[in-house]
């Protein structure tokens, strides 16, 4: 790694230096095609799918807007590779490399199973690692927490609140890392299509391997023994081998008259052996079931594009909704259709919802990420039972079954500060934390036994605050660069009601 960095660093120096000197010469050099070959090539690669640096292509930039792209190519970025350039390129210059890094290549690039193999890399073969840890804690009781701002990662112990240790993940982390049924391993998806095995017990990556050049995110079976693998760019689902991550099967995403689309998300349904994956062009739910020698796709038609999901506890229905509709729908996956429309108004986000116990029946709770308000679903009648107004569009939500409360961020908009926690059993807001004002507060996760509430400042300068689930006071703040998510290995493993999966 730090051989590949430093010969980076030296080609650039040196590709530096020969633009510096052809600089006088082709001063009047505007073709953004020809900037991109000289200046951003060699560590973004010749056809932007990336390669030291990250792809930059329309898919994978879509969250960083044009004067984002602007500063970061003029200033360079402090403490990675990506060099300033505000010295080498003009104001002109940077703004048309920059139209050309966010628009549509000539030719798409491709990512196939030759990519995929030569990608992968085996960095310790399975067994060949000790079986014992190699710190002292609750091993079911640990997070991982991604951290956006640098590409971090924190283990962090769940009783003592110490961080065990810090690691460098792949740039731009997307999706919840998922554990495996034992939580010994963790995998890590990017943004970028790369695939990241990570041994707790050991601290030390196993494997990895790149499976697109622009992913969503990334499922687990039941078993353990796949991770299934959506993605934008190429269209594709693949699936992995957990073992060492050894590509399986590449799904093409088309339908029956050959329009592709591409993937949204990738679940896992326990229950029914198989993954589930929502799709983002073409009116179709897919489902995967692993348990038969043939990989076959079941392909469920439905009314609308549904590109976010909810399951119920038993995973007989999925609740979809799709971003540019405010209904909900119903899918029986036994029967494989469509059974009742949910008026949830709005754009819920479904991802992030979560079930409870309330008044002997089971209810769904899901925030919206266009109203100020949290939607509660009756799962027997899938009636909204209650609107429940908050201080603005919420992103996540998250309860336990020993706690009281079921927490909502407000996400968006001027009271992005705010955390509130709603009484499950009288469905209103008991209380809203406030914990730094102006600064992010999202994403609670629980300890183990529900017992703490963990929450992001999701800030570069932010923080993990540690609240006593039952009186919400503060316990302990830990400073974080960006913490997007936490993840505990019990409630993660064993699909908590209380959690998103
Ligand atoms: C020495 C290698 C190198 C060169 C040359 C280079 N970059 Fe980068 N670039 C990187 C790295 C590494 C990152 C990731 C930085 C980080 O961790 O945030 C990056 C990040 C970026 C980002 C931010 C991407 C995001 O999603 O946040 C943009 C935009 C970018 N580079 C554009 C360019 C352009 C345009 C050029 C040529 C003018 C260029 N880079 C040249 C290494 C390089």
């Amino acid at each position: 790694m730090i051989v590949k960095v430093r010969r980076c660093v030296l080609n650039v120096v040196i590709s530096l230096v020969l633009s510096a000197l052809s600089f006088g010469v082709s001063s009047e050099q505007t073709d953004s095609k020809a900037l991109y070959k000289t200046h951003c090539s060699e560590c973004h690669g010749a056809t932007r799918t990336g390669m030291m640096g990250p792809a930059l292509l329309p898919e994978n930039l879509s969250r960083l807007r044009k004067n984002k792209a602007i500063t970061v190519i003029k200033n360079g970025r402090t403490a990675t590779q990506m060099p300033a350039f505000k010295d080498i390129l003009n104001d002109q210059e940077i703004s048309s490399i920059t139209e050309y890094i966010k628009s549509k290549p000539e030719v798409q690039p491709s990512w196939v199973k030759s990519d995929i193999d030569k990608s992968h890399s085996v960095y310790h073969a399975n067994g060949t690692l000790p079986d014992k840890p190699k710190f002292e804690a609750d091993l079911q009781n640990l997070f991982i927490v991604v951290e956006l701002g640098d590409h971090s990662a924190t283990l962090l112990n769940g009783d003592t609140f110490e961080p065990i240790h810090r690691l460098k993940t792949r740039f731009a982390l997307h999706g919840g890392p998922k554990y495996s049924p034992d939580g010994r391993y963790v995998y890590f998806t990017s943004r970028d299509g790369w695939i990241s095995k990570y041994d707790i017990y050991n601290l030390e990556f196993v494997a990895e391997v790149r499976v697109a050049i622009n992913t969503r995110n990334l499922a687990i079976s039941k078993d353990g023994k796949y991770a299934m693998v959506a993605n934008y760019l190429p269209q594709t689902l693949v699936l992995l081998d957990t073992e060492n991550l050894k590509p399986v099967k590449i799904f093409d995403v088309k339908n029956d008259n050959g329009e592709t689309s591409r993937v949204a998300a990738v679940y896992t349904a326990p229950p029914r052996n198989s993954f589930i994956a929502a799709l983002k062009d073409f009116k179709e739910v897919w489902e995967i079931p692993y348990d038969q020698a043939e990989l076959k796709v079941r392909k469920i038609p439905v009314d609308d594009y549904l590109d976010d999901f909810f399951f119920d506890q038993s995973y007989k229905h999925l609740i979809g909704a799709s971003r540019d509709s405010k209904d909900g729908q119903v899918i029986d996956l036994e029967l494989g259709k469509k059974i009742k429309t949910i008026d949830l108004a709005g754009m819920p986000h479904l991802g992030s919802g979560i079930t409870w116990e309330y008044k002997g029946k089971t209810v769904m709770a899901t925030p919206n990420l266009k109203d100020g308000q949290v939607s509660v679903i009756d799962m027997t009648t899938w009636e909204v039972i209650k609107r429940i107004e908050t201080k603005g569009p919420g992103f996540f939500m998250r309860s336990h079954k020993n706690s009281k409360y079921a927490f909502v961020d407000v996400f968006f908009g001027p009271n992005k500060d705010l955390m509130h926690a709603i009484d499950k059993e009288t469905l209103e807001i008991v209380e809203t934390l406030k914990p730094i004002p102006g600064k992010t507060a999202a994403h609670i996760e629980f300890t183990k036994d529900g017992s703490h509430a963990l929450m992001s400042i999701w800030e570069n300068d932010g923080a993990l605050i540690v609240y006593d689930a039952k009186t919400l006071k503060e316990v302990k703040r830990l400073p974080m660069k960006k913490p997007s998510g936490k993840y505990n290995v019990h409630n993660k493993t064993n699909y908590a009601s209380g959690t998103s999966h």
